[in-house]
């Protein structure tokens, strides 16, 4: 058996004593690698955050942040590994470490205090000061930092972020959204997005653009075991589902997003753990005349790379889904996987009209999402089954939204989630498609206001009346987050609201 290692900041180093559920963070902490710090180990924070070599959407390899209180390090077998203290360059022996531009600019304008969130921070801002479609918009180099810091001021007050910028867009094509899973504490979100919003391009020197242009380190086979309990990853679909056949009982992971959170959190433990998220079979997004098909393993944000907008849905969708880093980790196969009611991604699908493509070792069938689930974290799935892709069906309906009501804008778990799709010819509603999360113990279709808008015509009174049909749809239930009452009147207003935002843009 090879044993597994992997390579941290250039060094590659074994994996092993670390046990096979031991997080990336414990091992990186464990050989003194303390920059990446534990700040929630639930996937919240993103003061684990660590840049991993990836396939890349634009270039051979992207530098993808992840958080490393989630990850299994066995998961990184043979895989790159870059921390914060891998950012700064060692000129010569002896001579102080010189900061990385993203530390630096952090350093400059103020971006650290306490300095416990900064290592995460710099981690994320480094993988968008690589992002390759970023460095070919950027209309302003590293020079030019007054302006950017100017930037910053402007939006203090809520502006536009400066010449060439919005208020989530810096002028050298900085993505804010690239920070969305980094929480602060004291320092003030302003001095961050300053450092953010004047960062260059990188040099033709620097050795991280340069890694980019190679092919990120192949997935190879794991077989990490440790006195009961294993880590396995296998080379092929084939392979993979002989051994869920074996092995019913197994936990698979992809991005390690959910699991990462029960092994932390609740302290659950698994015999074996099936890693699925790099088989080439669960990564691949094809474009047919009737359908897109989306693998089960592609990570949420390769899939907003990949699609740009052409599911629209989905590009509504994406931004409001956790964070960044979470997004680099997790799968719509995950997400549908864990059968949560409250996952982001089930109300979307269903309105699209979704089915899943499932796997076992004797073949694939085909299921529509609405008949998938089957009761609270139950679906139809069986032991040794998995979910291959999600099928969207063409032409999409032209009029879509997707409403997410939680206490916070990003980073945060649904009271309710709400998405609509819909045709309207003429000005009357053709079709109505629409999925409902938070509502009861499973993701549902809201059929009775699919019937109450379908032959109707798109007018105010349609509307109302519709919103009076779905606040009554699902079940809800009172709990921390909102009451019972307060889901079903967002119900109704999510339907106004789309109504609202329809209205000019349909003809009616
Ligand atoms: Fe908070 Fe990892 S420690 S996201
Ligand atoms: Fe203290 Fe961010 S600098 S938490």
């Amino acid at each position: 058996m090879v044993t597994a290692r992997i390579t941290v900041n250039g060094k590659e180093a074994p994996i092993a004593p670390a046990a096979p559920h031991t997080t990336v963070l414990d091992f990186l902490r464990e050989r003194g690698l303390t920059g990446t710090k534990e700040g929630c180990a639930e996937g919240e924070c993103g003061a684990c955050s660590v840049l991993v070599a990836r396939p890349g959407v634009n270039k051979p390899t992207d530098w993808v942040p992840v958080n490393a209180c989630l990850v299994p390090v066995a998961a990184l077998d043979g895989q790159e590994v870059v921390t914060s203290e891998g950012l700064a360059t060692v000129e010569a022996p002896g001579t102080p470490p010189v900061l990385h531009p993203v530390q630096e600019e952090m350093a400059v304008r103020g971006g650290s205090q306490c300095g416990y969130c900064t290592p995460g921070f710099v981690c994320s801002m480094a993988a968008e000061y690589y992002r390759p479609d970023r460095c070919a918009h950027a209309d302003r180099g590293p020079d030019a930092t007054a302006g950017a810091a100017g930037a910053g001021a402007a939006g203090a007050d809520g502006g536009d972020g400066g010449d060439g910028g919005d208020a989530e867009h810096g002028p050298n094509g900085f993505d804010l959204h690239a920070l969305s899973g980094n929480l602060c504490r004291c320092t003030g979100y302003r001095p961050i997005r300053d450092a953010a919003f004047a960062v260059g391009t990188p040099t033709d020197e620097d050795p991280l653009a340069r890694r980019r242009e190679q092919d990120p380190p192949a997935p190879v086979a794991t077989e990490y075991r440790q006195d009961d309990s294993a880590f396995l990853r296998r080379g092929t679909l084939a392979e993979t589902l002989r051994l869920l056949r074996e092995r019913p009982d197994a936990v698979v992971v992809a991005g390690s997003t959910d699991w990462g959170v029960e092994v932390n959190i609740r302290s659950r433990r698994a015999d074996c753990v099936i890693a699925v998220d790099r088989l080439p079979e669960l990564r691949g997004l094809r474009v047919e005349s009737d359908h897109v098909e989306i693998g089960a393993a592609l990570t949420l944000t390769e899939i907003e790379r990949r699609l740009d907008g052409s599911v629209p849905l989905l590009a509504q969708l994406f931004p409001q889904f956790a964070s960044r880093l979470i997004r680099n980790g997790a799968t719509l196969g995950g997400n549908l996987g864990t059968g949560s009611p409250i996952g982001d991604s089930p109300p979307v699908l269903l309105a699209l009209e979704a089915s899943l493509v499932l796997a076992d070792a004797d073949g694939e069938r085909e299921v529509p999402l609405a008949d998938y689930f089957t009761g609270y974290r139950q679906s139809v799935r069986r032991p040794g089954e998995l979910i291959r892709a999600v099928r969207l069906p063409l032409p999409l309906s032209p009029v879509t939204a997707f409403h997410k009501i939680a206490k916070r804008r990003f980073d945060d778990i649904s009271s309710v989630a709400v998405a609509f799709a819909l045709d309207v010819e003429g000005g009357t509603v053709r079709k109505a498609r629409i999925g409902l999360g938070g509502v009861a113990a499973t993701p549902v279709r809201a059929l009775a206001t699919e019937a109450a808008l379908e032959g109707r015509p798109w007018t105010t009174g349609t509307a109302e009346a519709a919103a009076e049909v779905l606040r009554g749809e699902g079940t809800p239930m009172s709990d921390h987050r909102a009451s019972a009452g307060y889901r079903a009147a967002m119900l109704g207003q999510s339907l106004l609201k789309l109504y609202a935002q329809t209205t000019e843009a349909v003809p009616s």
